[in-house]
């Protein structure tokens, strides 16, 4: 039996209470370990994100949902975990996703037209909800690129936004306005004020992508701004990546996989605390 939940209740909770609840992507058996470990030492809410990339580099739908199950299982994870298909590309995909035993999904058709992405999100939001997932979509559209989805930044404009919360009935909202996917120099321009607007007007929980490099002042003020969960996966790839050329650099010798990666696996945990703590989501799972 499945032990993870869907982000409805998650997300509601984090809106009322002032907090958000980071989505982690995962890319392998350790990272995943590193992040239940990291949620379950601050009893923290998570959400395990997977792209459609990393969801083929792992094996495919059913072997992630596998994998995830069955160390929640052995770790014996008390914490409620989301299982959550990142920037899905069809209303097709979304739905293998959930019959893999995916919690939840988010469909990405922000570069479509509205009433398109409108439409499509509807379909999956009947899909998803009748079988206990919850369901995320785009508006506007995030910058900057990740595995392969490419966007320049535009603005959610709040009468699609409304519409979208509305007519398709998701269950989160992830309105585009100004973060960036990957690595970013400065702050972003973020749009604060139509942030209140959409937030007040839909009462949705908000979604912010590229959560990576964005300074903690202006976390702050998304999540006052009803942001309830914030996607992070740059950092956590940069630390994992320091960690493994700090050991190889320093130890000539060294080949066991399991000793050259244990260093990028600690630091996942650690930067994955930081957030939480940033977030303000420690202690409330
Ligand atoms: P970053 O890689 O910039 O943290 O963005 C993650 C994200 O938004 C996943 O959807």
């Amino acid at each position: 039996m499945s032990r993870l939940v869907n982000m409805t209740r998650m997300l509601k909770v984090a809106k009322e209470e002032g907090y958000a609840v980071a989505q982690f992507n995962i890319n392998n058996l350790e990272w995943t370990q590193a992040l239940l470990r990291a949620g379950e030492e601050a009893q923290s809410p998570i959400i395990l994100g997977v792209s459609e990339g990393a969801g083929r580099y792992m094996g495919g739908a059913t072997v992630v949902s596998a994998m995830v199950n069955a160390l929640m299982e052995a770790m014996n994870i008390t914490i409620p975990v989301a299982l959550h298909l990142d920037h899905g590309s069809s209303v097709e995909v979304c739905k293998e996703y959930i019959d893999a035993g995916f919690t939840s999904v988010m469909l990405d058709l922000s570069s479509k037209p509205i009433d398109e992405n409108i439409a499509a999100s509807r379909e999956v939001v009947e899909y998803a909800h009748d079988r206990g997932a919850s369901v995320e979509a785009e508006v506007g559209i995030v910058g900057g690129e990740e595995d392969g989805v490419v966007g320049n930044v535009q603005y959610a404009d709040l009468d699609e936004c409304v519409r979208m919360v509305k007519e398709a009935g998701i269950d989160a909202l992830a309105a585009a306005l100004g973060s960036i996917h990957g690595p970013i120099t400065g702050e972003p321009k973020l749009g604060f004020t139509e942030m209140k607007e959409i937030s007040e007007a839909t009462q949705a929980p908000l979604v912010l992508h590229g959560g990576s490099g964005i300074p903690e002042h202006q976390i702050k003020k998304a999540i006052e701004r009803g942001h309830a969960k914030i996607n992070v996966n740059t950092e956590l790839q940069q630390q994992w990546a320091k960690g493994v050329r700090d050991t190889l650099d320093n130890d000539a010798k060294i080949y066991d996989p399991r000793k050259v990666m244990k260093s990028g696996f600690d630091k996942i945990t650690a930067e994955a605390l930081d957030v939480m703590e940033m977030f303000g989501s420690v202690n409330k799972a």
